[in-house]
């Protein structure tokens, strides 16, 4: 309670601390240009390598069907300096918002009170050190900035007061109360050691719309090929092909599926730095190798790293568009330089795709600084090597995603780094740093800024945490095991192999909810995978205080949740909390709205926190009211050859959904080559739901004839 208290206080002495006018010394007032609806921009000084021309352009028509809204700040507090040494920029911040967002953090979500610097590198701990730190913020008051750069930008989240600001009065720590190591400032202020920003606003009715907007204006988000979201599995370094082709029957024999298969550096004739040849002793027929596992209904994917080996076929031809520096002693081709691509995509041509690989997995296009080329390397771009290093595993998923987008192919990759604009890139982040908590945090920041992430797994130390790892992971953007180095198989642990089977046949049989999902993130940006914050009912503060302090509202206890950073929504529909090691039970946070158990249909509750048991072999997930799920049928029907669609319903209301499907392998969908299969679920007069299913389009693509099941209405019987 005394808490409590005090958190009332310190709201309630936030009130009269008000955002008027403010004359800061030395700052131009910003002038801002409406781009498109809701979306405004702004530019001073020079930009220098523009991170926007390696994302799509935007989709104009999406943007607009969401509406206009006015432009979120009062003008006049918006403000830019050009020192000869830095260019600055300061936006208003209202006391009581939350700032989500700057990418790929590990910890936490609420980035208010934090300093970043926004530096691509691999996880070390430092605040905005990571693989994808992407300078987009959301504010829960309904917009977010991209402050577009491929500088490494320092960002001051609501810290840091100018004399000449509106800032608190100054407390004596020895004789006042609630004395502050970080006072409250009124702005977000962020600058980069260079000549000149652009900046972008996105608004939004809610904080959703706003990522939507992002994501809309760098290109919509990826649709997969239908493989992509099938199961993943990586083999050891020094494996040959005859060691794959028994891996696989392995696999056969203990009925795990295999859709995608990853070799490590090892198929190389070289790796650390990289030939991108195939190794002749461990793989002497690549072609017959890929066809044997296509015929199979398994793809490949091949690791690298962007390194090149003197030894390798592509040397010569890339040798003069490399940098200064070397890399585990191979040389850093320049990217940026359109040459450069092109000897890339010859050799990659001629050597993988056209004997049928199907997506790379770019690794070290991090790194740490003791690895890769220091700040003051060349390029022969001219470009600059802080900003070469910022962009490279964007413009490396750009040049590739491009080029086979041309032969109309879609990819599914993995890569270890992604900056602005990587929502319609085919490609999914994944990190060294192995700690199941921060993995689900991950997945939950990625969503606020255009990122896919995947918690692969690994190793583990006990059954349990293999089961609960396994869960996460089939409950994710990519569904992939890559513990070559440990050898542990899905079946390792032989008290908990059903479990394992159990959850991905699930995650599997969701496809036709999951490949849905995906097609909204493709066309209206809403991110397959999301944050609780992006969740409509979950912010509302009413909702929040789960009626357990006779309606008074809570604001200490609306801060701890709004910061919800292990549970996440899947799909317009399913809530998934995942279970860690160890744990018997756990809290979850319902949003505004009855929540339904996806397993039995049981009503769990309403806008509050409610405590649950766990059971190893079921991940807690929770169905909004009204939920459709349409599955692919794991029952056969008795005498049939007919595949079905089993769709679910929970709760009582009624609702609509439309289910997509397409090829799923070519961009042919993006001229109307798919097929939509619209289901109703509507009240009959006794009250009893009843479901409807027709197509609003041609019927091309079928998965099967519709069974409906009733979760709940069941129950109640
Ligand atoms: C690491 C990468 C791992 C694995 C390994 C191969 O850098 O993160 O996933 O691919 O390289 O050497």
């Amino acid at each position: 309670m005394g808490k409590l208290l005090i958190t009332l206080l310190f709201f309630s002495g936030l009130m009269s601390y008000s955002q008027n006018n403010t004359s800061i010394s030395g700052m131009d007032k910003i002038t801002w240009k409406k781009v498109m609806p809701g979306v405004w921009k702004a530019s001073f000084g020079k930009l220098g390598l523009n991170p926007l021309t390696y994302t799509n352009p935007p989709k104009s028509a999406s943007i607009k069907e969401l509406g206009d809204s006015p432009f979120p700040f009062n003008e006049e507090l918006t403000l830019s300096q050009l020192t000869s040494e830095r260019a600055i920029i300061r936006l208003p911040l209202n006391p009581t918002e939350k700032i989500y967002g700057l990418g790929l953090e590990f910890k936490g979500i609420n980035r208010r009170e934090g300093v970043y610097t926004l530096k691509v590198d691999h996880y070390g701990g430092v605040k905005g050190y990571t693989h994808a730190p992407v300078p987009f913020y959301v504010s829960n008051k309904g917009y977010g900035v991209l402050i577009n750069t491929s500088k490494r930008l320092k960002i001051h989240v609501g810290v840091g007061n100018r004399k000449d600001s509106k800032k608190p009065e100054p407390i004596d720590r020895t004789t006042g109360e609630n004395w502050d190591s970080r006072p409250l400032s009124d702005a977000v202020e962020a600058s980069v050691q260079g000549d000149g920003l652009e900046v972008y606003v996105f608004t939004g009715t809610s904080t959703l719309e706003v990522v939507q907007r992002y994501n809309l204006f760098c290109g919509g988000g990826v649709l997969p090929p239908k493989w992509g979201l099938g199961f993943w599995h990586r083999m050891h370094t020094k494996s040959s092909s005859e060691d794959v082709h028994k891996e696989i029957s392995d696999f056969k024999k203990n009925n795990f599926p295999i859709d995608v298969l990853g070799l490590e550096p090892g198929w190389q004739s070289f790796a650390y730095p990289c030939s991108f040849d195939w190794d002749e002793t461990r793989f002497p027929n690549p072609r017959k190798f890929v066809k044997t596992l296509s015929d199979d209904g398994i793809k490949v994917n091949l690791w690298e790293n962007p390194f090149v080996a003197p030894s390798s076929t592509m040397f010569n031809d890339i040798k003069p568009f490399t940098g200064s520096h070397t890399v585990w002693l191979g040389e850093v081709p320049d990217y940026t330089i359109p040459e450069a691509q092109k000897v890339l995509l010859n050799h990659h041509q001629k050597n993988h795709l056209d004997i049928g690989i199907s997506g790379y997995k770019f690794d070290e296009v991090d790194g740490f600084d003791r690895w890769l080329w220091p700040d003051h390397a060349t390029f022969p771009s001219g470009n600059d090597a802080v900003e070469i290093r910022q962009l490279y595993g964007q413009i490396m998923q750009k040049t590739v995603g491009d080029h086979l987008k041309k032969q109309n192919q879609r990819t599914y990759s993995l890569v270890r780094s992604a900056y602005i604009g990587a929502s319609s890139s085919p490609f999914v982040i994944y990190s060294d740093h192995y700690d199941h908590k921060n993995y689900v945090t991950a997945l939950v920041n990625a969503s606020l800024a255009g990122l896919l992430w995947t918690p692969e797994v690994r190793s583990a130390e006990s059954a349990e945490e293999w089961v609960r790892r396994f869960q996460t992971v089939c409950f994710s953007p990519l569904m992939q095991l890559d513990a070559w180095e440990s050898g542990t198989k899905p079946w390792s642990f032989p008290e908990v192999t059903d479990i394992i089977r159990d959850n991905v046949t699930l995650r599997l049989n969701l496809l036709p909810y999951l490949y849905t999902a995906f097609s909204d993130y493709q066309q209206k940006g809403i991110p397959p995978f999301r944050a609780m914050v992006l969740e409509h009912g979950f912010n509302d503060t009413e909702s929040l205080i789960g009626g357990k302090l006779d309606g008074e509202k809570n604001p200490y206890e609306e801060q701890i949740r709004m910061e919800v950073t292990d549970q996440y929504m899947m799909g317009p529909s399913i809530l998934v909390a995942p279970v860690f090691s160890g744990e018997t039970e756990r809290q979850v946070v319902l949003p505004k709205g009855n929540w339904y158990n996806f397993y039995n249909g049981k009503l769990m509750g309403n806008g509050e926190t409610i405590t649950i048991k766990t059971k190893l072999e079921q991940i807690p997930l929770f169905v909004k009211d009204g939920g459709i799920i349409p599955m692919l049928s794991s029952k056969e029907e008795k005498n049939s050859k007919k595949s079905f669609l089993e769709v679910r319903h929970y709760g009582t209301k009624e609702n609509t959904y439309h289910l997509y499907n397409d090829d799923g392998e070519t961009f042919n969908y993006e001229n109307g080559d798919h097929t939509l299969l619209k289901l109703k679920v509507v009240k009959q007069k006794n009250g009893e739901l009843k479901g409807e299913s027709k197509f609003t389009t041609n019927k091309k693509y079928v998965y099967g004839k519709v069974n409906w099941l009733w979760m709940t209405q069941q129950n109640k019987k």
